[in-house]
């Protein structure tokens, strides 16, 4: 049997506040294959965000396991993990985090700096993913000069540049009108496709979370719907 990309065992991240424990992820049982695309939706507070951040390895459950690609995310160290961020997984967020005194085409460039590139070769794949996202005309704009939905486009062609196995959206559509928000979402199916990358996406949106083919829904911190294409959510596996 081929290792799923993800698996997650009784994954939970609890946060201590003063006297009180808060249970943002509460023992989350999943298993996502490669190139999947997913919706994650819940009410403010379920633990979308924290889910998501347990899944880029930008944060460490606090017990279970989150395995990706065989390995258990707690095992590995700082330098492994900061390596996995840079490589395997692409961030989008809801304020774009768009750097504001860089052009569209630097902020792209941003994406790869990483990886080592030459300066050549990095404005040439650049370029091509923002033309991907049908913003090559707009290369040399700053973020001020874009509309949210363009601002949107350019995180989108930053975070898939490297060609992440991952890519992971908090929110996106957030901060856009409903039609940003539906090409948004349609964007990144295409380019999810096209590059074979696995999309995780959060929403308060249900509509928006209804048109991706895999809907899992969060509330107070556990998974309580795993639901495939349109279909009704069916309610998670119980564990045990
Ligand atoms: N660093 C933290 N310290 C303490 N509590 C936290 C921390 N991060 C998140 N929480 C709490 O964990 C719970 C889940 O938060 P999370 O941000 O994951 O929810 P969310 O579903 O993303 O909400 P929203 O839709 O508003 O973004 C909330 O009760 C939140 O207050
Ligand atoms: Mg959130």
């Amino acid at each position: 049997m081929q290792t799923p990309l993800y698996e997650l065992r009784g994954a939970t991240r609890f946060f201590q506040l003063g006297g009180t424990t808060i249970k943002a992820v509460d023992g989350v049982d999943l298993t996502l294959d490669a190139e999947e695309f997913v919706a994650i939706e819940g009410p403010s507070g379920s633990g979308k965000t924290t889910l998501l951040q347990l899944l880029g390895a930008l944060d460490r459950p606090s017990s279970g396991e989150v395995l990706f690609e065989g390995r258990d995310l707690s095992t590995l160290g700082d330098g492994e993990l900061a390596e996995l961020r840079l490589r395997s997984f692409g961030f989008i967020f809801q304020q774009f985090n768009l750097l504001s005194t860089l052009t569209a085409v630097q902020n792209v460039e941003a994406g790869l700096a990483p990886l080592r590139v030459s300066a050549g070769k990095l404005r040439e794949r650049s370029l091509a993913m923002l033309s991907e996202v049908g913003l090559r005309d707009r290369a040399f704009h700053l973020p001020s000069q874009l509309s949210g939905g363009e601002q949107q486009r350019v995180a989108i062609a930053r975070a898939l540049t490297a060609e992440p196995r991952v890519v992971l959206a908090d929110e996106p559509t957030g901060n856009l009108d409903s039609r940003s928000g539906t090409d948004i979402i349609a964007l990144l199916t295409e380019l999810a496709s096209k590059h074979g990358s696995t999309i995780i996406v959060s929403t308060h949106d249900a509509e928006l979370a209804a048109r991706a083919p895999r809907r899992l829904i969060m509330h107070d911190g556990r998974l309580i719907g795993d639901g495939k294409n349109g279909k009704e959510a069916a309610p998670a596996k119980k564990r045990g």
